[in-house]
């Protein structure tokens, strides 16, 4: 195989020779690590044993990765992916990986990061696991992103992770373009109509959610028609030149929410709002979160749409939860009322929560950046008893823990597998109070 992928941010330092190298291991963010030389090259869609022959690398973020390069022997490790657009795409990197393996890529880079060995819960599900994927429209095609640039796009007529409903609403997404003369958006001009199609599942409950996100301009009505398995069609609109794939809200047909259940409990989902990205792994999750809690009293700190705290509060923890994010807790306080439980959520930052000792358990899950520092002084300074800590960094994760190890020490931790085919693992950690 032949690999040549265009790049963005390069700075041509590449050296003319060829290097020929046996990739020996993956690299924390899952590339193949060629040793040639001084030089550790990090090759993509690689597995330990394939032999390499690198022509063109650049350096990003102090690393340096092949851009340019072939496969000149095949692995026997590998196994053949389920996915046509696997090398190419921007989203998985791991398909080739059998899973038991991709495990144990998880587990190795948590011992080497933290230092602690644990076990990790494979995922229920390693395709159609996804509940959200957000599908780019340019003038290249309809679908991510081709890996290394931000502008050229991998047109597809499915996603294997997300499941069999992508490929209905693809069909239906290019059959409306063509019908109504739509305008896909340019990505380095900045300039068409239709920018993003986001597909969202409640995996639980079936019902699915297609949002389109346009320039400004008008939507025709029909639109409709051609999701008709969609239970919920939202329209929104960025007119900015910022390239996300969410907008301002403008109108929807059919549910104004989709639901997503786990263990009974029911969770609405909107275009703005966040949600635990696999349905099937996130009931472990909240199970080990609702396990690790002790007491009665229990804070969510960022508790986004309360996944953690409305699931708590139907155990019948009495929770609290606080969120940056309005809508977030907007959503939140929703779900309170569409379980019936009892719980509050309020807007917040984690830097300025008060009296944490006046919870049993402080429940926290960070964004990748992991705690705020002065949050980290304000849990050494009041001292709840338990801490349940959800990463999805094991690397802040870590600088976080030497600090808090001064005073908390490890009860239980467990690892879960939220993402197969990439790099990432989500962790779970209980601390106590060291006495
Ligand atoms: C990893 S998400 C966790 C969401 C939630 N626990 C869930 O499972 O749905 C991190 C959350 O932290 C929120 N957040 C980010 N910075 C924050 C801050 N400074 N203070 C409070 N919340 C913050 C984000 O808005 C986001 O909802």
């Amino acid at each position: 195989m032949y690999i040549n992928v265009p790049l963005i941010f390069i700075r041509p330092l590449h050296k003319p020779q060829v290097m020929r190298a046996e990739i020996r291991e993956l690299s924390h963010e899952g590339f193949g690590i060629a040793e040639a030389g001084k030089r550790k090259i990090l090759v993509p869609f690689t597995a330990p044993g394939d032999v390499v022959e690198i022509r063109k690398w650049h350096r990003k973020k102090r690393k340096l990765i092949a851009h340019d390069y072939e496969i000149l022997e095949y692995s026997g490790e590998r196994m053949e992916p389920k996915c046509p657009y696997f090398g190419v795409c921007g989203g998985c990197l791991l398909q080739h990986i059998p899973y038991e393996k991709q495990l144990e890529f998880k587990r190795e880079k948590l011992k080497d990061t933290l230092g602690i060995e644990m076990s990790i819960v494979p995922s229920p599900k390693i395709y159609g696991h996804r509940n959200r994927i957000d599908l780019v429209i340019t003038p290249q095609g309809i679908g991510f992103r081709r890996r290394g640039t931000w502008w050229d796009t991998v047109d597809i007529d499915g996603c294997e992770v997300f499941g069999e409903k992508s490929g209905r609403a693809l069909k239906g997404l290019r059959e409306f373009m063509e019908d109504f003369k739509l305008q896909p958006w340019d990505l380095k001009k900045a300039q068409g109509f239709l920018r993003y199609m986001v597909l969202r599942e409640g995996k639980f409950t079936g019902e699915f959610m297609v949002s389109l996100l346009t320039d400004r301009g008008s939507l025709p009505e029909d639109v409709e028609e051609y999701f008709p398995f969609a239970d919920s069609i939202y329209w929104s609109i960025n007119d900015t030149k910022s390239d996300v794939s969410y907008g301002e809200p403008v109108k929807f047909w059919g549910r104004e929410f989709i639901r997503e259940e786990l263990d009974g409990v029911k969770y609405l989902i909107h275009p703005n709002s966040f949600f635990q990205t696999n349905s099937y792994q996130a009931v472990n999750l909240v199970r080990k979160v609702s396990e690790f809690v002790e007491g009665t009293k229990v804070l969510d700190l960022y508790s986004g749409v309360g996944t953690f705290g409305v699931y708590l509060a139907k155990k019948g923890f009495e929770v609290e939860g606080v969120e940056v994010n309005p809508f977030a807790v907007e959503m939140a306080r929703r779900n309170v009322e569409l379980n019936d439980v009892e719980a509050s959520f309020k807007v917040g930052e984690d830097k300025e929560v008060e009296s944490l000792r006046s919870y049993d358990t402080v429940v926290v899950d960070p964004p990748r950046a992991g705690l705020h520092p002065k949050l980290i002084k304000k849990i050494l300074k009041d001292k709840p008893e338990n801490i349940v800590y959800v990463s999805c960094n094991p690397k802040t994760l870590s600088e976080n823990l030497s600090t808090l190890r001064e005073q908390y020490e490890i009860v239980e931790s467990e690892a879960f597998d939220m993402f197969p085919h990439t790099p990432h693992v989500e962790v779970v950690i209980q601390l106590r109070l060291k006495v």
